[in-house]
């Protein structure tokens, strides 16, 4: 890998530091260790508490930000977006302050700047990491070109429960899939070489088990065995660590006690004494103020004295370190060392990025010479296609036959742009996007009348009888029913957890009389989650999980809904029956009971244990068959890998792409194991009729858990293995480590 962390230590900066370090003041110390917010786009600074300083409360915001630029007293801010105001503040803290220290500028670009791809999770199932890298690589051009430097992204977390909001923001629910997209976005986002004006650095976040929340309540407290923490939830931020990533984000939980944003353990010993990391640690939003809420520092002092020396670098918007910082060091609470360390790491990434000698990375011409440039618009499209999941497909409902005569196209989300945009989008304009009616009516063949009525409202009853009724008369006058429901935007991404996970509002009542009309219904979901959705599993004709696509969602839908495009999605996140199953995750762990017929196993007495979909699942318009699996050797020594192979048929009458799928079982272990685990696919496009052969290589390090001493092992026995189409269904054979 280029960008390994050791390329990261280099002599020539180091000394660099040394002499900056030399020349620097406590007070421009803790300003290197201090983001500012801005919710402006022309000059930083909205709720920052510098605002209520008293000292500075008589000049205006953008006077009170110059000056403190000028001191040296900030290193970065985020939330300021144009090359123009970026290199205006840029050019005070390189030509007006006294050491000229270049300020790093950061934003979240989560899923494209002003070209808004797909969201994170539904890009994850198009189980491609290279479409994923070069999305994050257009992302990063965009916001390069409007002045920025860095990226609140890839958000990496594992998410095993779908109420969770911000189950949207990342890949889903499992370590190998995350781990690769989680590298493969790095890549993007920093590229070859982060000095690149291109490119940003990138964050990992949120650093770590935010999404192991209680209840899938969003902020809520975290509590697992170590061993999970390790073996689930922290690859994803190892990988991007090996990656080359240049930050991290500490998050707002607390892990089995303590607050991430003050956890020795996770920030020190593991990512700087396991992962060997060499960039620096931001903290999230606030995170670092809310140990006091948290009851686990007295005061703002308390919560700088902990937060520093634990491994969080860089302080977002308390401003506890600039404020804090030099008195603790003068008091002799605070070790000037861990300071130093921490300023060290910040410019190290400065330097990285080639801030010093290029602190100007773009102009306002180049800005927007880039926004949605053709490519961008493309790339979107592809992205949109591939992470398109066709759940249901009764008699061949799909692909739509482009001589249908009349097409109802309903539902609150048909002409919605901002909906498609998902969360973090505040970068994009709804009016750059396709709509999914506008997409439809491109595609259609020019006799194809397109009727359109709302329906009803996604959350809203007013007036539904009146709506629905429109709605179920379009219907009956059409061919087929193409009906889009979700949910909006804001219902999925951060403070948006849910405890319900059906179709919000009475949009399956409204479902339910369009079935009734008899006409062949297909259901395009819009969401940012998976959703529980039984009734429309059951009678919906077609369903198309789409998620949000970004701006070309209405291209993108259209293309597999008339055949343009074979779906090949998978999905990265297991659909529940109810919200009650939560948390459901395919790789839970063996329990003594496993659900069968009789009474006392773990179930549910009232409803399934299985899930609606299951991880990995996802049709195409042809058909896949597995045969000839062949594992060797079947006996293997220490450290030998093991092959798996099987051959792959298209048995259908169309070009198709599938994901084969390959999981692992340790059957017997010193620790309860999971039912299953991925360990490896592969995204293989066949034409009708052709076959296959595909082989693995399983190493045995991916075979690796940590035992009840937490030591990473891999224990002899018998394993089992499957290669398939999805976690539940594949060709089930064994082998044996010795
Ligand atoms: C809070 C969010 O948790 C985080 O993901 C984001 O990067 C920061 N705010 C900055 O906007």
């Amino acid at each position: 890998m280029i960008n390994h962390q050791s390329n990261w230590i280099r002599p020539e900066i180091e000394q660099k530091i040394d002499a900056l370090l030399a020349k620097m003041t406590l007070e421009e110390k803790a300003g290197q260790l201090t983001q500012l917010p801005s919710a402006f786009s022309d000059l930083p600074g909205d709720d920052a508490t510098t605002a209520n300083n008293p000292d500075t409360i008589q000049k205006s915001r953008r006077e009170q930000h110059e000056e403190l630029i000028r001191q040296g007293g900030v290193g970065s801010y985020l939330g300021v977006q144009g090359a123009a105001v970026i290199n205006r503040l840029q050019k005070i803290a390189v030509e007006e302050s006294r050491l000229g220290i270049p300020l790093i500028f950061g934003l979240d670009v989560i899923h494209g700047y002003r070209t808004m791809f797909p969201i994170p999770l539904a890009e994850a199932c198009s189980w491609e990491p290279d479409l994923a890298r070069r999305a994050a690589e257009a992302a990063a051009r965009e916001a390069s070109a409007a002045g920025l430097n860095w990226t609140f992204a890839p958000m990496v977390d594992i998410a095993r429960d779908a109420r969770w909001g911000r189950i949207a923001e990342g890949s889903g629910e499992d370590p190998y899939l995350g781990s690769a997209f989680a590298a493969a976005r790095v890549q993007g986002f920093q590229g070859s070489d982060p000095a690149d004006p291109d490119h940003l650095a990138a964050c990992a976040k949120h650093y770590v088990a935010y999404g192991g929340a209680v209840g899938g309540r969003d902020y809520n407290t975290v509590e697992m065995a170590l061993q999970t923490l390790h073996d689930i939830y922290l690859p994803p931020f190892k990988a991007a660590v090996d990656a080359g990533v240049l930050t991290l984000m500490s998050a707002f939980n607390d892990l089995n006690g303590v607050p991430a944003s003050a956890n020795p353990y996770t920030l020190t010993t593991v990512l700087r004494g396991q992962f060997g990391f060499k960039g620096f640690v931001v903290s999230d939003w606030n995170s670092i103020g809310e140990l006091i809420p948290h009851g686990f520092a007295a005061d703002r002092r308390d919560a700088a004295r902990q937060a520093l020396p634990a491994g969080a670098d860089m302080d977002m918007c308390t401003e506890s370190y600039r404020y804090e910082i030099a008195d603790l060091v003068k008091s002799g609470a605070l070790p000037l060392e861990v300071v130093d360390l921490a300023v060290r790491r910040v410019l190290r990434v400065k330097f990285l990025l080639g801030l010093f000698d290029n602190p100007y990375r773009s102009t306002s011409e180049k800005e927007t010479k880039t926004l949605l440039a053709p490519e961008h618009l493309a790339l979107a499209r592809e992205a949109g296609r591939k992470a398109i999941v066709l759940l249901k497909n009764e008699h061949q409902t799909l692909p739509l036959s482009r001589s249908l005569k009349k097409l109802a196209v309903v539902g609150p989300l048909a002409d919605s742009q901002a909906d498609m945009l998902g969360s973090w989008s505040f970068t994009a304009s709804p009016k750059d996007v396709v709509t999914i009616l506008e997409g439809i009516k491109t595609a259609v063949a020019p006799g194809c009348e397109v009727f359109h009525a709302e329906g009803c409202a996604v959350l809203s009853a007013n007036e539904f009888d009146e709506k629905a009724a429109q709605a179920v008369s379009l219907a009956q006058a059409a061919d087929v029913v193409v009906a889009v429901v979700g949910e909006t935007a804001d219902m999925s991404g951060e403070a948006a957890s849910r405890m319900s996970l059906g179709l919000p509002g009475e949009q399956e009542t409204l479902l339910r009389r369009l079935a009734a009309t008899g006409k062949p219904l297909v259901v395009v979901l819009v969401n940012g989650r998976p959703l529980s959705i039984p009734w429309v599993a059951e009678h919906a004709s077609a369903i198309l999980e789409t998620w949000q696509l970004g701006v070309q969602a209405g291209h993108a839908v259209a293309d597999v809904l008339f055949g343009d495009f074979n779906p090949s999605a998978k999905l990265a996140a297991t659909f529940p029956y109810s919200a009650g199953q939560e948390p459901i995750y395919y790789n839970h762990p063996n329990t003594g009971r496993p659900a069968n017929d009789t009474k006392f196993t773990s179930k549910y007495i009232d409803g399934p244990v299985e899930p609606l979909y299951p991880f990995g699942y996802g049709l195409s318009y042809t058909t896949f068959a597995y045969r000839d699996l062949e594992i060797t050797p079947t006996e293997a020594s220490a450290g030998e890998p093991i092959q798996v192979s099987v051959t792959l048929q298209n048995t259908g009458a169309v070009t198709g792409t599938e994901v084969a799928q390959l999981y692992i079982a340790d059957l017997v272990a010193s620790r309860v194991r999971p039912v299953k685990e991925l360990k490896g696919f592969q995204k293989v496009t066949l034409p009708a009729g052709e076959a296959q052969k595909i082989t693995f290589i399983l190493e045995q390090d991916s075979l690796a858990f940590y035992n009840p001493a937490m030591q990473r092992v891999v224990e002899p026995g018998k394993f089992q293995v499957w290669v398939g189409p999805n976690s539940q269904e594949g060709l089930c054979g064994e082998f044996q480590i010795i």
